[in-house]
């Protein structure tokens, strides 16, 4: 394992910024970290990065207990935070090289080491350009080359596709897809699932400071395939209605209220027959019912929504 938390917490005052988290990553891997604002994302990440101090917990990165050996470990992390000032009035090569030579890199290494960086992140043509001058998506990638200047082994990036167009970042995927073939690890935080999905292995879910789900991304989609939700509406005996559905050994999860009822199930159509003539046989009057393929979106609101009455 390149990352291991155990039992990972942040405690701001009363509130738990972050809740037991145990999280594990190999080599390789990009984990896309999504959760609602305030979910503590940017907590985690900035314990991962040695820069806050875990409350309680620990973590290991590539064998080292970062918090006690954290000049160690801080030469293999790359940490994007959310916002970022460059300085404005260099040309990007001046300050890829400034950053070179803060790192230490050897001067005769620094050029190389700064173009490598420009070409990794598609901006070789910029590279006399002054930073000011540069585009959002341009920007999001020079604090990309900023790390990758000191060639990092894992990679922490916090909400790097914030704001940017689709072209932008479609280029950014391609991007951080080539740094994992080259056996970099990363961590990509957003609070939209679906700028997530398709260029992450794995999926790590965060609510309220919890991690909710974790899973390799093509195993949350097999499981997703055979499972369907149900929008049921009744008109009358909310509470019989509920304990009819509860009885039905094919419905796997149940939330809703005031007569208004969505659940997941296993099984085909006829699963859907049989709960309707069981409401009515019950003298319950069924008024609508629809039927929906999960999703991943749908997953992830249901994980995270803020009224989930699940029972
Ligand atoms: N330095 C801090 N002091 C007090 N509360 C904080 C601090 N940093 C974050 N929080 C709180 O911790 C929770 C998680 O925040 P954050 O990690 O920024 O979430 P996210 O990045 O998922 O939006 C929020 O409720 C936030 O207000
Ligand atoms: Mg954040």
């Amino acid at each position: 394992m390149i990352i291991t938390t155990r039992d990972l917490r942040k405690q701001y005052g009363k509130l738990t910024a972050v809740k037991d988290v145990n999280l594990t990553l190999q080599r390789g891997e990009i984990l896309g970290l999504v959760g609602p604002n305030g979910a503590g994302k940017t907590t985690l990440l900035k314990m991962l990065s040695t820069l806050i101090e875990p409350t309680t917990g620990s973590i290991e990165i590539m064998g080292f207990n970062i918090w006690k050996e954290r000049l160690q470990v801080r030469k293999h992390i790359g940490y994007l935070p959310d916002f970022f000032n460059l300085y404005d009035d260099l040309k990007l090569w001046e300050l890829l090289y400034f950053f070179a030579q803060t790192y230490g890199v050897p001067e005769d290494e620094r050029d190389l080491r700064v173009n490598t960086a420009l070409e990794d992140t598609n901006l070789l043509i910029k590279r006399d350009d002054f930073i000011k001058n540069l585009s959002r998506g341009m920007t999001q990638r020079v604090g990309l080359a900023t790390l990758l200047v000191h060639q990092p082994d894992i990679f922490l990036l916090d909400e790097p596709a914030s704001g940017l167009d689709p072209q932008a970042r479609i280029t950014l995927r391609t991007i951080l897809k080539k740094l994992a073939k080259k056996g970099k690890t990363l961590i990509v935080s957003s609070h939209i699932l679906t700028e997530l999905d398709d260029f992450c292995s794995h999926i790590a879910i965060m609510n309220k400071g919890e991690l909710v789900l974790h899973d390799e991304v093509k195993e949350i989609h097999r499981k997703l395939k055979g499972e369907h939700t149900l929008k049921l509406k009744v008109l009358n005996m909310f509470d019989k209605a509920k304990d009819t559905l509860k009885s039905n050994p094919s419905i796997t999860s149940l939330s809703g209220a005031d007569g208004i009822f969505s659940l997941g199930y296993s099984g085909d159509d006829k699963i859907i027959a049989k709960i309707n003539a069981d409401l009515v046989s019950n003298g319950i009057e069924v008024i609508h019912l629809q039927r929906e393929q999960k999703n991943l979106e749908g997953l992830f609101m249901e994980l995270t929504e803020e009224l989930n009455l699940s029972v």
